[in-house]
């Protein structure tokens, strides 16, 4: 079993003694619990590249806004540490909210710009959130290497932009989407879903290859190709509503002309469950 620490200070001491001793790099994978295989293989890339792997398995309160799914998020630690074993994690680091917000807490890590397009019109607050408890969380664990998930793309590139501007001495390491085999990406909330509800969410990946389609015959045209995903996806009975579709460049900026490499980024809601997910243009 990997070894589980609930307080900073511990968890310190003991990183500490590992890196002196050893000389160990330490790869860190970040994540709010009932994992999955998307967890998995950022595990499995950790542990490739350093020493000593650790995870962090905290929901974060602030990065949910009011009545979303901060008290319904799905939580199994129990779960979760046969996963770590499995994986062969050495260090499970699952904080209490006091230890990550000491008792008057006054201070938050704010990413202009990139907080506030896409997913940061539709959840305010949200990229303040994850970007303190990230920093708090590289702060906490300082590992030499830091994983995260093309899934969440808008959170991977403002991480990004984070450690580059606080100086924080990681290299973000960016580790593809996995999908079940019918091409829906693992997600901790597609527990959520019905089977007809996961039936529908299917449109996502399915719209993704008719863009790709569309693109493959000469189609450059981003309102034209955000139309058909869109006409397609409407299409499918447990699709409430659209947030956005957006085409860009690597760095979420939007584009009128599709290129290789660009970003097709989708969130949508399936009943009471809000997807996202996107992909890069081949
Ligand atoms: O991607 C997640 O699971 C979370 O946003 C993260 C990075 C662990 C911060 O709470």
């Amino acid at each position: 079993m990997p070894l589980l620490f609930r307080k900073v200070k511990e968890l310190r001491n003991h990183l500490h003694t590992l890196r002196c001793e050893r000389n160990a790099s330490l790869g860190f994978v970040p994540t709010m619990g009932y994992l999955h295989e998307g967890h998995r293989a950022l595990m499995e890339r950790a542990r490739l590249q350093n020493d000593i792997t650790v995870v962090s398995i905290y929901v974060n309160p602030t990065q949910f806004g009011e009545g979303e799914d901060y008290e319904r998020y799905p939580r199994d630690l129990e779960r979760d540490m046969a996963v770590c074993e499995e994986a062969g994690i050495d260090v499970v680091f699952a904080p209490t909210d006091k230890e990550v917000y000491p008792p008057g807490s006054r201070t938050e890590v704010y990413v202009r710009e990139l907080s506030e397009v896409l997913e940061g019109k539709f959840r305010p607050g949200h990229f303040k959130g994850v970007a303190t408890v990230v920093t708090k969380l590289l702060n906490a664990v300082q590992p030499d290497r830091a994983y995260f998930g093309e899934k969440d793309y808008q959170q991977l590139k403002l991480i990004q932009r984070l450690v580059k501007d606080l100086l924080i001495p990681v290299e973000i390491v960016p580790v593809e989407t996995v999908r079940e085999p019918d091409g829906l990406a693992y997600s901790s909330r597609n527990v959520y879903l019905s089977p007809e509800e996961r039936e529908s969410a299917l449109s996502i990946y399915r719209a993704f290859l008719l863009a790709q389609e569309m693109i493959n015959q000469g189609e450059r045209s981003s309102d034209t190709i955000k139309g058909e995903m869109e006409r397609f996806i409407l299409s499918h009975p447990h699709v409430k509503k659209i947030d956005y579709i957006e085409i860009t460049d690597p760095d979420l900026n939007p584009k009128g002309l599709v290129d290789r490499g660009d970003r097709i980024l989708v969130a949508l809601w399936v009943g009471s469950s809000r997807l996202i997910d996107n992909w890069k243009v081949l």
